[in-house]
């Protein structure tokens, strides 16, 4: 893309962004009266993550993020997703507010503000209180009812200030990946207690919806998950029904029940797991949303694997000689695919992606300057995809690169740089990647024009 006309259809208003979330930057752990979560435990337990890496420190951010703030400036953004942290807010199980917690955010928004910063706020980017852990976690409904009071903690400090509130991100993974996989906290590999977890996450989010409808007038919320494109690996039966279940596995078991569709059938039957539903939860878990976030990275080419646990699907390489250094393949249509069927199957009125980067082994030249052309090219490409769906009719309104900073990238631990500024985790010190100077030059043309 080297003119701009390839974003042509993006609207006037396009919001521009970048997204972080709380454990992957703040560090401080311990700092002004907060508790671990489950991810300090994961982390600081042997084995769990590469280079045994934690969040204790991470970018810093709890300390630094005036200089964050101007960097956000430097790069033009018209947006900030970051997440709060719930063990900063409400730390222990007896429910008590830690002011200090919360007059960081306070802090923060404020100061966003007066940047000229739209704040984007998530309420909850895995870093469960362990506390909350220790009572039983997602798989029960405990779990959902807190949620609900800590939402409304935040609603009643931020609510006069932010209009765009996401309940969760990416719900999958904490369902999936944390207790079905266990390669995220909390580490179990348990089918029932994973989609129990999917089920009090789904209504964690509909008692937050219902928080915020009441306590913040105008309040504009969304869910946000990531969601992937499928293709089976080949045109025999199997692998068709594979692309089926894992279409059901990973985008419509997210997406049915916030869109007030409720579950998938098919998946109720391949999980063979009841949901404890009470009267009234689908109604509250699929009650009408102001946006869906969209966090895109990859697509998935799938094969049956019968011997393997329910879902009983893999995942195959895809074509595309194209990877990150996840490494995941680099796969921009796939971005289009999913932006036009939320728009046409699912009927979204309102979408933001809130989530789309890549990793790459990125170095600071001797002059001190950070060259990225393959990032560069991937904004690029995924921009250009995202212009291609408006001009199809998607109602995209804007877009978060993932991620503002260089930060701790869960099971990766620090070795994975997504940022469109690199850190320096010896020093702290910031340097805008190649990829963020072209960010700001788009942000800039396209505001110009
Ligand atoms: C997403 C997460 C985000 C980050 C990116 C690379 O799944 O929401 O925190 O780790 O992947």
């Amino acid at each position: 893309m080297n003119d701009l006309s390839a974003l042509d259809s993006l609207p006037d208003d396009f919001l521009w962004g970048a997204a972080t979330a709380a454990y992957q930057i703040e560090g401080a752990a311990d700092a002004d009266g907060r508790a671990p979560s489950i991810w300090d435990t994961f982390s600081h337990t042997p084995g769990k993550v590469a280079g045994g890496d934690t969040g204790d420190t991470a970018c810093d951010h709890y300390r630094r993020w005036p200089e964050d703030i101007a960097v956000m400036q430097q790069l033009g953004l018209g947006a900030y997703r970051f997440s709060l942290a719930w063990p900063r807010i409400v730390p222990h199980a007896d429910g008590l507010v830690n002011p200090a917690g919360l007059d960081f955010y306070d802090r923060l928004v404020d100061a966003l503000l007066a940047a000229g910063i739209t704040p984007f706020p998530t309420l909850y980017h895995w870093d469960l209180p362990q506390a909350q852990q220790d009572r039983g976690g997602w798989p029960v409904r405990e779990t959902a009812e807190r949620f609900a009071e800590y939402t409304a903690v935040v609603a009643a400090r931020l609510g006069d200030r932010v209009t765009h509130w996401a309940t969760l991100n990416e719900p999958l993974c904490s369902a999936w990946i944390g207790h079905l996989d266990g390669a995220m906290a909390p580490g179990l590999t348990d089918l029932t207690a994973a989609v129990r977890a999917s089920y009090h996450l789904h209504l964690a989010h509909g008692l937050a919806v219902r928080v915020l409808r009441e306590t913040v007038p105008g309040a504009r919320i969304g869910i946000v998950n990531n969601l992937s494109p499928i293709t089976p690996a080949s045109d025999s039966e199997a692998d068709r029904a594979a692309a089926v279940r894992a279409d059901g596995h990973i985008n419509r078991w997210w997406l049915d029940p916030v869109l007030g569709r409720g579950y998938p059938k098919d998946m109720l039957e391949v999980y063979g797991v009841d949901l404890p539903v009470r009267d009234g939860d689908l109604d509250l878990i699929g009650a009408p949303l102001d946006w869906l976030g969209l966090n895109y990275y990859f697509r998935q080419i799938v094969t049956a694997d019968p011997a393997g646990p329910a879902p009983h699907f893999r995942q195959v390489p895809g074509p595309n000689p194209e990877h990150t250094a996840m490494p995941w393949e680099v796969h921009a249509p796939g971005l289009e695919e999913l932006l036009l069927r939320l728009t046409r199957e699912y009927g979204v009125e309102r979408i933001y992606v809130t989530e789309n980067g890549a990793a790459y082994q990125d170095t600071v030249a001797p002059d001190g300057t950070v060259h990225d052309p393959e990032r560069t090219a991937y904004l690029d490409r995924h921009l250009a995809a995202c212009a291609r769906a408006v001009a199809q009719g998607a109602p995209l309104a804007g877009y978060f690169a993932w991620s503002l900073l260089d930060n701790f990238e869960w099971a990766y631990g620090y070795d994975k740089r997504f940022g469109l500024v690199h850190v320096d985790y010896a020093t702290q010190r910031r340097t805008v990647k190649s990829s963020g100077r072209r960010y700001a030059e788009l942000i800039a043309a396209h505001r110009a024009r």
